[in-house]
């Protein structure tokens, strides 16, 4: 399946235009199917309804596990490295893995865990965590992982949204010198989450939880009741293999939803070749499987090649800044795939944290989730990479499935700050405001992709028609990214950020729309406006600006309030770095806000603030002004 040469690429890139069907069915012929599909192909961007090797039948983890046992059945498939780096790393050998996965499938069926019913997974970064998404995969129940940092309401929120039947879940989390209360605030989203029967507790940090009789179940009691006789369950390709919520430009997030055989291929596909991996390398990618980066290329992707994927519980910071190049040194790593907020964090504490360590194990670096400005990409080519490990600037998204628009190492000529070309089957299209295509070179417009890829997603679970609304309708017959691009005189692609209502922080994707809702949950707020705003380390931060008439002198105890609302009612990812207290908002005669002003104020550049003449209240804007100046 990899591609070697520049020459290559480009000839398999025009077949995968010309042929698709041809072309996947040749990617897809590398993977253990039980029965082949009766056809590639079928689609329409207008429902949308969108499926790819119908009528064929195959388990993932057979892909991902089985598969692999009789040659490489002792080779590590996860290495954990722990948040304490005093504690010793854990590997697990295919093997092992597989067993562990059997075991843990048979837990999940003496449990009540049919085919088709959702699970919803809210755990650290361990290797149980793999194994739970691996054994609902197994049996073929449908996960939906949730990052461990959103809070109660957002799991609920989630949990109620797909049905859960069961969540697996730890006592608490590690992270960096913090203890992380994982059961607790389980508890209190199962307050109002009536469709979960069973609840899974793994013993991670050891902290005192609660159990509930008759619904909370340890794992360690569970798996000694079980054997590790757990066959496959027979899948169909277009079956649910996972929901993973994101954010949009509306207020509720939405569950991407992929399916098992499409899913499999693309991951599988895009990760042997974006990072040239080769057999017997250790991959790590420093992102939580609580998000889509951690799906496609931690779990499935890897595991699916058989390769030795890199699992950390911590932060790159802890117990110091040179917590990261450590973990890269004593497990040898040679592909190292992370986000540009954790490249600019690290490059603010300057080389001393590099000095002694070996970095001679790398040979690929990847970054991924927001654009990466210049000087990262240059710090990261030059120090960490010693300017001789290809960059691959990694553009997709969690709808996508797996790597979209990316260089594909020691393939593909680098350009910093660039994601330079379609990996093949990728179909990119520049569009202007009215849709209209954006031929040739040199251009900028919104990016679309105008033909099916086998990882995309298929619906938003339980809402078909905001699937179609959110993504297909836009623009008719394209898929909308809702993401802006460069295409520069050599046809390189750049994203240069979102073009709707979501914003990127620190790789975190969130919607300015559901900060606002949570904003203005908060006793006192009247109304309340998100933008992004450039933000050193982070990428984009984000600036809120609230009307709250209860302010009066402390101003510092309301914003801390308000902050602590946000941590309830969505996660504290989403805390705004700075609050304004204002007392009215640049709205236009009908009522809208216009962001594009509170934009300007919020980057600071206040003499582009441009007409103001169609507001209903032009001199609110000079209060704002005002205030924007003298926040800290
Ligand atoms: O704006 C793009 C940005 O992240 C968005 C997708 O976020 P999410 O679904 O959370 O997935 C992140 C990991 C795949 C995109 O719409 N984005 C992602 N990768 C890049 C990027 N922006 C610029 N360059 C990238 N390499």
């Amino acid at each position: 399946m990899q591609i070697k040469s520049f020459e290559e690429y480009q000839k398999t890139y025009q077949y995968s235009v010309d042929y698709p069907e041809q072309f996947w069915e040749g990617i897809a012929n590398n993977f253990q199917w039980r029965k082949k599909w009766n056809k590639v192909l079928s689609w329409n961007f207008s429902e949308p309804n969108i499926k790819w090797f119908e009528g064929a039948k195959l388990n993932i983890t057979e892909n991902c596990l089985d598969r692999h046992l009789a040659e490489n059945g002792d080779k590590p498939a996860i290495i954990w490295e722990p948040n304490d780096p005093q504690k010793e790393s854990i590997t697990l050998s295919y093997k092992i893995l597989h067993e562990q996965v059997c075991r843990f499938g048979n837990v999940l069926k003496k449990n009540g865990v049919k085919k088709g019913d959702r699970v919803c997974i809210y755990m650290p970064m361990v290797p149980e965590l793999a194994v739970a998404v691996l054994a609902c995969a197994r049996i073929g129940a449908v996960h939906s992982v949730v990052f461990g940092g959103f809070s109660a309401k957002s799991i609920a929120d989630r949990i109620n949204d797909a049905e859960c039947k069961v969540v697996i879940t730890a006592d608490g989390a590690f992270r960096g010198n913090k203890q992380i209360q994982l059961k607790e605030v389980i508890d209190d989203a199962l307050i109002g989450c009536p469709t979960v029967e069973r609840v899974i507790v793994l013993t991670h940090t050891r902290m005192a939880v609660s159990m509930l009789k008759g619904r909370d179940v340890w794992w360690e009691d569970e798996i000694k009741l079980v054997d590790t006789n757990c066959p496959a369950e027979e899948m169909d390709a277009e079956d649910l293999l996972f929901i993973l919520y994101t954010s949009g430009s509306t207020g509720k997030p939405k569950g991407v939803v992929h399916t098992i055989g499409g899913y499999m291929v693309y991951a599988g596909y895009t990760f042997s070749n974006v990072f040239n991996y080769q057999p017997d390398e250790v991959f790590f990618c420093t992102a939580d499987i609580g998000w889509i980066t951690g799906h496609s290329y931690i779990v499935y992707g890897p595991l699916s090649q058989g390769a030795t994927t890199l699992m950390f519980e911590g932060i790159p910071t802890f117990p110091d800044a040179s917590r990261m190049w450590q973990v890269v040194e004593k497990h040898k790593v040679n592909i190292l795939y992370t986000a540009p907020t954790a490249i600019r964090s690290l490059m603010s504490f300057g080389e001393e944290p590099l000095k002694g360590i070996d970095l001679s194990s790398l040979r690929v670096l990847g970054s991924v989730g927001e654009p990466i400005n210049e000087e990262a990409w240059h710090w990261f080519d030059e120090n960490i990479g010693k300017s001789k490990c290809p960059i691959v600037d990694t553009w997709w998204q969690t709808e996508t499935g797996g790597i979209m628009i990316s260089p594909i190492a020691y393939v593909t000529p680098t350009k910093p700050s660039f994601a330079t070309l379609p990996l093949p089957g990728i179909q990119p299209m520049l569009v202007d405001e009215q849709g209209k295509e954006i031929e040739g070179n040199g251009v900028n417009g919104n990016l679309c992709i105008k033909f099916p890829w086998p990882g995309m997603l298929r619906t938003t679970y339980g809402d078909h028609e905001r699937c179609k609304l959110t993504y297909f309708s836009t623009y008719k017959d394209l898929y909308f990214t809702g993401d802006g691009c460069l295409r520069d005189e050599d046809g390189y692609y750049r994203i240069t950020g979102r073009v709707d209502d979501v914003i990127n922080v620190s790789g975190h994707r969130i919607g300015t729309a559901e900060v606002e809702n949570a904003i203005n949950m908060h006793a006192g707020v009247v109304e309340s406006a998100v933008v992004g705003y450039p933000h050193d380390v982070k990428g984009q931060g984000i600036y809120a600006f609230v009307i709250n008439p209860n302010v009066h002198n402390d101003e510092d105890l309301t914003r801390k309030d308000i902050l602590q609302t946000v941590t309830r009612v969505i996660g504290a990812i989403a805390k705004p770095d700075k609050i304004l207290f204002v007392s009215g908002l640049p709205k236009t005669r009908s009522g809208k806000i216009m962001r594009r002003i509170l934009r300007k104020i919020a980057e600071g550049e206040t003499s582009q603030i441009g007409d103001t003449s169609t507001l209903l209240d032009p001199a609110v804007v000079t209060e704002i002004i005002e205030k924007a100046g003298q926040l800290k």
